[in-house]
């Protein structure tokens, strides 16, 4: 060692030990800050939640005209704003239901099957009832998702819940 580099560490003493405990130091904070930021963000989506609401709303929509589906017969439609298919029934006993098209099991379409009262996936013979939606018989789970239907004058309505946040 040269007398220069004796004077440099003189003037800037650095003990290398200690050295690593300051960058252990500042990670540490470094972890604190951003723990403490996450724990903010959590706090005001938390509070977010709290303090919006969400409402279900119900919704009436016009699908057809009585005259317009014959006994037995049937006819598809979807609800405003959406895609998923449904089916509005016109059953031999004069009723109409209305259900969403889809199987429970695995999404295939369903239809009515006139003169048995019973709405019909194909895929793997699921059945279900049409007054009530609940499986017959096969392998679906859960009954098909069932709308309300109202019937003013000649018109044919269906309702159909629809949440929003205020
Ligand atoms: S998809 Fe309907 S019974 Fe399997």
């Amino acid at each position: 060692m040269n007398n220069e580099d004796k004077h440099w560490k003189k003037d800037f003493p650095i003990n290398r030990s200690e050295a690593n405990q300051v960058s252990r130091r500042d990670f540490a904070k470094l972890l604190r800050v951003i723990s403490g930021g996450m724990v903010l963000g959590n706090g005001i989506i938390a509070s977010k939640a709290f303090l919006s609401k969400e409402q279900t709303v119900f919704e009436k929509q016009k699908i057809c005209n009585k005259k317009d589906i014959p006994v037995g017969g049937t006819k598809s439609f979807v609800l405003a704003n959406e895609e998923v298919p449904y089916i509005l029934i016109h059953t031999e006993e004069g009723q109409f239901y209305a259900y969403e098209q889809k199987c429970t099991h695995l999404s295939c379409a369903v239809y009515y099957k006139p003169g048995t009262m019973k709405i019909e996936c194909p895929c793997h013979n699921g059945y279900f009832d049409v007054k009530t939606g609940h499986v017959l018989q096969g392998p679906p789970p859960r009954p098909l998702k069932k709308l309300e239907v109202i019937i003013e004058a000649e018109a044919i309505f269906v309702v159909h819940p629809k949440s929003t946040t205020i």
